[in-house]
């Protein structure tokens, strides 16, 4: 595995997710370089960035007195040049675009050092096609965060046709030392790992609420006091061996597969969801709203505030934070 030989990084793009990862990697001492294409811009930057240290302050993950000591680290530009041109790893999170980001990425190649890693946040493109127009596609990967990237610990590291495995092992030495939990895929997969295991779920989920079995409630009482409490501590294979007592998975997998695959024969395998599912699902988390006891969060604002106060304790039971 590579040494993690970064000393500054550079964000490009200061939005939800760029903020977001300044902190991470300001938090963890780096100096960041931090670009957008206006300096007004900076203004929500720079206020969604002492809001998220201002959160992990009060929650005790660091001091109030280190907050100015982080946002120390964090220089803002408008000039591609003064960002790139003396940092060893570039994490890209400019808009969901082609175009866009093979433009970001020109603009980079003439500035960056030719061994600078350039990271994209993109949550589905392709890196052969963004890195197509590249004199260095070598030095490109993905790393899609998952939101907030300055909490939640997983970064899918994906690379191109021509991404060199060394600069693979460099940004996963580099995500480790960030306190993240990179996983590199092996091959270009659309919706990467994390969204297709989401969807292979709800897909299930709204066949059993489509076809009467339960409410939309029901699915997400099922899921966060059954399996999902459960994957909050380890993966589903981890869950299964242990399900299989001394035999492990393989004993899960043999004693129960004959009822499995009858299941399976059972369940939803449609390959879109139908017509108008979005009205119908929000008519059902609406009624499930309505149940949930004020203290658990029963609109967006405070189910996002329950959210985020349940995260920061299972970070910490994680020793992420
Ligand atoms: N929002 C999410 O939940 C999420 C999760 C994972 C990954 N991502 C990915 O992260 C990237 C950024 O998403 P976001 O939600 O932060 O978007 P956003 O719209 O909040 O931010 C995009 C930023 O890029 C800037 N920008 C525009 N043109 C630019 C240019 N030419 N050069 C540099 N910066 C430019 C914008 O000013 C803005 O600050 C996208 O690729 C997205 O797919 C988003």
């Amino acid at each position: 595995m590579e040494e993690n030989k970064v000393l500054k990084v550079a964000c490009v793009g200061t939005g939800v997710i760029g903020s977001s990862w300044a902190v991470n990697f300001a938090l963890k001492g780096y100096p960041v370089n931090v670009y957008d294409v206006k300096e007004e811009l900076f203004e929500l930057a720079k206020k969604r960035i002492n809001e998220s240290l201002e959160y992990l302050a009060k929650n005790e993950v660091i001091k109030y007195e280190e907050i100015s000591e982080i946002t120390d680290r964090i220089s803002y530009f408008t000039s591609i040049e003064e960002t790139v041109k003396d940092v060893q790893f570039i994490q890209e999170s400019g808009p969901e675009n082609y175009d866009i980001k093979r433009n970001i990425l020109a603009q980079i190649e003439k500035y960056a050092p030719a061994d600078t890693i350039y990271s994209s946040s993109t949550s589905g493109l392709l890196i052969t096609e963004i890195a197509k127009f590249a004199q260095h596609p070598e030095r490109c990967v993905g790393g899609h965060p998952y939101n907030p990237p300055h909490l939640i610990p997983l970064v899918e590291i994906t690379k191109g046709e021509k991404t060199a495995e060394e600069f693979v092992q460099k940004a996963k030495a580099f995500y480790l030392a960030v306190g993240k939990e990179p996983v590199v895929l092996q091959k270009e997969a659309l919706g990467f790992i994390a969204n297709r295991l989401q969807q292979g779920l709800f897909r299930e989920a709204a066949n059993l609420v489509m076809n009467g079995v339960c409410t939309v409630e029901d699915v997400d009482k099922a899921t966060t006091f059954g399996p999902g409490i459960r994957w909050g501590i380890m993966g589903p294979a981890l869950i299964f061996d242990l399900g299989g007592g001394e035999g492990g998975i393989k004993e899960t997998f043999d004693h129960m597969g004959p009822s499995i695959n009858l299941w399976l024969k059972d369940m939803a395998d449609f390959k879109e969801y139908p017509e108008g599912f979005s009205d119908f699902i929000q008519q059902g988390v609406n009624e499930e709203l309505k149940n949930r006891p004020v203290e658990l969060g029963n609109n967006r604002e405070s189910l996002r505030q329950y959210r985020d106060d349940m995260l920061i304790g299972l970070l910490k039971l994680h020793k992420k934070l």
